[in-house]
């Protein structure tokens, strides 16, 4: 047991797949992005969650504000008791709210904070909690919570890496809750997916934010009953074909592929392109570039790959004067598998 820990979680932005990943067996690619949240926990004599988002503290006492950071040290206090450590309070301060001015930035906070509280703990407690049992036990509080998303965002966050994702039943596993402990669950195979991608091709990632925040639950409460076969079998083909694309570093598949997802969505429901996510895509036309939607859509990210620097300058430069904002840039991919 230590006295003291910090620990970190990244954002995460869909490439592609979105809504239809909702949907039992079928895949998205997802993105870690490195914006990041931060907790310090120190063991004390009572239990103090602090987090920048509000004004107060908590205990351990119900608080509406604190309830999905409460839910997880519970569900991280069961799952230490089980694993015969004696339980230790502790105080928790949780920084870095990935939003500006009030306004989000949608690369998945709510997820980010489970995360985040699970390894603060495991950190207190030395306990090597390797991704998947991350993912696992992050995936638990949320769906205990009744939360109606596909745990996409987790299985990014909790592997840090650009990864491929096959969801799993949450029915099933809500329901074998209230039938199995939490120890026996975990052991248990959900039967989800959950791969890195490693690029081989150098391009430029770009993030462009509408600074028009959207909640992500609602969107997907509004579109879910448009969901279709024909969208799913779509979707799946599109996420398949990005994948080894990526993989063989063939550009104009990648931007096919990102191109008829993004159709996808469009098709999907009007909800999901408003007119400035709409800006941000048209501004690839006619540049080295492919540009999207990211996630549910109504707002918040849209993100690129651009295939030359002139078109990433140009890109984000018409971005600019559309009001969205360049939240993030990175060189991804290699041109020669790593070896
Ligand atoms: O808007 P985001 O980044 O939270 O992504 C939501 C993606 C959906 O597929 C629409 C919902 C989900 O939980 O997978
Ligand atoms: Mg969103």
């Amino acid at each position: 047991m230590k006295t003291s820990a910090r620990v970190q979680t990244c954002g995460k932005l869909y490439l592609a797949g979105e809504y239809a990943v909702l949907t039992t067996g079928q895949p998205a690619i997802i993105k870690a992005i490195p914006i990041y949240m931060t907790a310090e926990i120190q063991a004390a004599s009572a239990y103090r969650l602090t987090s920048d988002m509000f004004e107060h503290s908590a205990s351990l006492e119900p608080d509406p504000d604190y309830a999905l950071i409460q839910e997880t040290v519970a569900v991280m206090n069961d799952y230490l008791q089980v694993l015969g450590y004696q339980l230790q309070p502790f105080s928790l301060k949780i920084s870095g709210k990935m939003e500006r001015d009030g306004k989000k930035f949608g690369i998945g906070s709510s997820g980010s904070v489970v995360i985040l509280t699970i390894k603060a703990m495991a950190a207190l407690y030395e306990l090597d909690l390797e991704p998947k049992l991350l993912f696992k036990l992050a995936s638990y509080v949320l769906l205990k919570r009744g939360d109606n998303g596909s745990m996409g965002d987790l299985a990014c966050i909790a592997f840090e890496d650009l990864i491929y994702y096959r969801s799993f039943d949450r029915e099933l596993v809500r329901k074998r809750m209230g039938k199995v402990y939490l120890q026996q669950l975990l052991a248990e195979d959900w039967g989800f997916e959950i791969r890195s991608i490693k690029p081989c091709l150098a391009m430029d990632f770009l993030v462009g934010w509408t600074k028009q925040p959207a909640i992500s639950k609602d969107l997907v409460n509004q579109v879910k009953s448009a969901i279709s076969e024909s969208f799913l079998t779509g979707s799946r083909t599109q996420v398949d074909a990005l994948e080894k694309a990526l993989l063989a570093g063939d550009k104009l598949a990648i931007q096919s592929s990102m191109e008829k997802a993004s159709q996808l969505l469009e098709t999907l429901s009007p909800a999901i392109y408003t007119d400035r996510l709409k800006v941000l895509k048209e501004a690839a036309e006619g540049l080295n570039c492919v540009a999207k939607s990211s996630g549910a859509g109504g707002g918040d990210c849209g993100i690129a790959l651009s295939f030359d620097v002139a078109s990433s300058n140009q890109l984000i430069q018409a971005w600019q004067e559309a009001g969205i904002e360049l939240l993030y840039r990175e060189r991804m991919g290699h041109d020669e598998p790593e070896s």
